[in-house]
């Protein structure tokens, strides 16, 4: 760690070493605070560049830092004192300025960032807001409504947005010190914190502000950083940054923030095992994909996203261009939002082939099974693959709940294959199961952690049972809800609660998004071997009889008017029937009770999981659970929740 200072021509550049991505913690601060002091008193110093050495300006304060006592000098002590500087200073940014890194930008006089930079205050996405200005600065250089979009939206913009709002001055495609050192020989040495914008909040802040304080749902940083947002474009600055000292205070001790942080290091420190740490991961250019349905569409345009070479294989012609429009549906899409420009758009889909022969996957480094969810379809597959792929290709399976053991002895070499579990749309959702079945080579685990970094996925390593982490313990808990409607709660309730605690939907509105009938085909399939000692409840069964598949039948859990869910008498008769019938006498449930028994059942299966060695660590299931079925990130999943109560 460093705070270097070069003198050139009377220009001062001071740069930070602080690597990875240059966090400010203690040392910075202080070389920081010596920093002003010296050049201050250096009579050849007419200006000073702030610039960081490696990826990134600083990307914040040090989060490591945060469950400890702070030490001195504080964050915003050192940015009053560049602001309060005797002579100019100019922040160079490269990488990504975040949080601490943006409000220290912002207490420089001036701002020249590189094009590809980007910058944001993503402090409420760790239950904060910013600690050092950045509410009382921002709206001071941008209009309100982008710097409520900033704070509380908690996404970056980029260099070019940057620009026009008048956070930054100035947006170079190189050369970006020599950039600053030009500005800063003639940089006002104006405050931010005295500009006068008294007057500009309008309608639009209040619009941006409702439409994040909705999207929060129960999660307190939103709602104070917009809080925050107001006061700093409407109060004078000292009593602005004075509230915003004691929000921040407040809230990085409040456990919405420990949770959110738990999280933030746990989807960093998942999908690593000790076994490919010396290992080299396989060549990966072109991948295959079997199967163009739902799955294997998502999977392709993932891939393709990432710059890989796809070839599709279908069961026949009809098939593969089925499967070939569903893919060219889903860039075309990415195409219409501005996500990929129209050249990419064309790179893309040339890397982009359907077939309906085998034999168009010789040259595969990859290929990812994602066919009907039968043992027998994926068998055979496999077996094909096993003659028609190089010897050394790896062979993945997106099975949801199939043994992958079974799966890999159905080719000569089981060695080479491990199961990748997409979750739905498996372009866009960030979570991938690595399944490591027995027999898996160290190097062919290593090339599934290594596609899963190229696809930018939350990868976390399973290992074989029925549903790997995430679809079992999903599977536990919705018989656990199953069990409360026999026992005296209704689908609505449950819903409601799990609402309340920060789930976008609950389990009932969610499988008639999904549809009720595959799950009813694997019930009729496991009902051979179900343990018959074990509780079963049959009314989602009989739903599946009347009919009643879901929204898409316009019936499911619930009836649907105008797309909107309604309750439905008929589904509550049928329920308080089905716990008559069982002789259980109904009892109510408040929301607090149904979720006592959604988390307990989660984390008693949770640890069963780890007894089980399933799963590496609790970490890995919070992970899980908040990336696959919307478990609300700030309580830091059902594991953190256990360990913390
Ligand atoms: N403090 C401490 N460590 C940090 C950190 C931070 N602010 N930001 C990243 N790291 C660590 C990560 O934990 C990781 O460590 P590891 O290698 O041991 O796992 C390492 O840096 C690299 O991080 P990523 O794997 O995330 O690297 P990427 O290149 O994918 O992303 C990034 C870089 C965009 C900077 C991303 O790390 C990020 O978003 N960081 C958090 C930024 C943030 O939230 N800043 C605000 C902090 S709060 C604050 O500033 C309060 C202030 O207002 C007072
Ligand atoms: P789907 O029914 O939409 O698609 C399956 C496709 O496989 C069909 O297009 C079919 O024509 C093709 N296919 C069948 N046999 C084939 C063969 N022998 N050769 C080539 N193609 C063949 O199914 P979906 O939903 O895409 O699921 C596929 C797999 O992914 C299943 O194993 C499923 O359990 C799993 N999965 C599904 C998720 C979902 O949310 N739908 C999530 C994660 C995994």
């Amino acid at each position: 760690m460093s705070v270097a200072i070069e003198i050139t021509d009377q220009i001062a550049v001071v740069t930070i070493e602080n690597p990875p991505v240059n966090a400010a913690g203690l040392e910075v601060r202080q070389g920081l605070w010596e920093a002003v002091d010296t050049l201050d008193a250096d009579p050849q110093v007419t200006a000073v560049v702030l610039a960081c050495a490696g990826r990134t300006f600083v990307a914040g304060a040090d989060i490591r830092e945060f469950g400890k006592p702070p030490v001195e000098p504080h964050l915003p002590d050192v940015l009053n004192k560049i602001e309060g500087a005797q002579k100019p200073w100019v922040a160079a940014i490269h990488g990504t300025a975040l949080g601490g890194g943006l409000e220290l930008a912002m207490s420089c006089h001036g701002r020249v960032a590189l094009s590809s930079a980007k910058m944001g205050l993503p402090e409420v996405n760790l239950g904060l807001i910013p600690g050092a200005g950045g509410t009382v600065r921002l709206p001071r250089l941008v209009p309100p409504a982008l710097a409520l979009t900033l704070a509380a939206g908690g996404k970056p913009i980029a260099a070019d947005q940057a620009l026009k709002a008048g956070l930054v001055d100035e947006v170079v495609a190189e050369g970006l010190v020599d950039a600053a050192r030009t500005r800063a020989k003639t940089q006002a040495l104006t405050p931010t914190l005295t500009r006068d914008i008294q007057g500009t909040l309008d309608e639009g802040f209040d619009k941006t502000e409702t439409g994040i304080l909705r999207k929060a749902r129960g999660q307190k940083s939103p709602k104070a950083a917009s809080k925050a947002i107001r006061r700093g474009a409407t109060m004078e600055a000292p009593e602005a940054l004075a509230a915003e000292r004691a929000a921040f205070t407040a809230l990085k001790q409040d456990p919405q923030s420990a949770a959110l942080r738990h999280i933030f290091f746990a989807e960093r420190a998942v999908g690593r095992s000790a076994r490919t740490k010396v290992v080299t991961p396989r060549a990966l250019a072109q991948i295959g994909v079997i199967g163009g349905g739902t799955m294997g569409a998502g999977i392709a345009a993932a891939c393709l996203l990432a710059g890989l070479k796809v070839t599709m294989v279908e069961r026949d012609a009809e098939a593969a261009q089925a499967g070939h429009d569903r893919v060219a549906g889903i860039l075309g899409n990415s195409l219409k939002r501005g996500l990929i420009s129209e050249d990419k758009h064309t790179r893309l889909m040339g890397n982009f082939l359907s077939a309906d022969r085998y034999d168009a996957l010789s040259e595969a480094d990859l290929v990812i099974e994602a066919v009907f969810e039968d043992m027998g379809v994926k068998r055979e597959v496999f077996a094909k693959l096993d003659e028609v792929t190089r010897p050394d290709a790896v062979l993945a399976s997106n099975t949801s709940y199939l043994d992958v053991n079974e799966i890999a002895a159905s080719v000569r070499d089981p060695s080479r294959v491990l199961g990748l579990h997409f979750f739905s749309p498996a372009h866009i959702m960030k979570l991938l199961e690595i399944v490591v079945p027995e027999r898996v080579a160290d190097d062919v685990l290593a090339t599934g952690i290594a596609l899963g970094k190229q696809l930018k996925k939350i990868s976390v390593l399973a290992g074989v049972c029925d549903g790997f982490i995430a679809n079992r313990i999903m599977s536990a808990y919705r018989r656990e809800c199953e069990y409360m409607l026999e026992d005296g709660a209704l689908p609505h309730q449950i819903d409601a609660a799990m609402e309340e605690f920060g789930f976008p939907m609950g389990i009932y509105r969610m499988q008639d998004l999904a549809g009720l009938d595959i799950a009813w085909a694997m019930r009729k399939r496991q009902a051979a071997t179900r343990d018959p000692a074990q509780r079963y409840v049959e009314i989602a069964d009989k739903l599946c009889e009347a009919g009643r598949f879901g929204q898409k039948a316009g019936r499911g859990w619930y009836i649907y008017e105008d797309g909107k869910p309604v309750r439905d008498t008929e589904v509550e008769d049928l329920i308080v029937a089905e716990s008559a019938r069982k002789g259980i006498s109904r009892q109510s449930f408040d929301a607090a009770q149904i979720m006592e028994r959604i988390l307990g059942c989660m984390q008693r299966e949770g640890r069963t999981i780890l007894d089980e060695g399933i799963a590496a660590s609790p970490e890995d299931i919070d992970v899980v659970m908040i990336n696959a079925f919307g478990f609300p990130r700030w309580h830091g999943g059902p594991m953190f929740m256990a360990q913390a109560t």
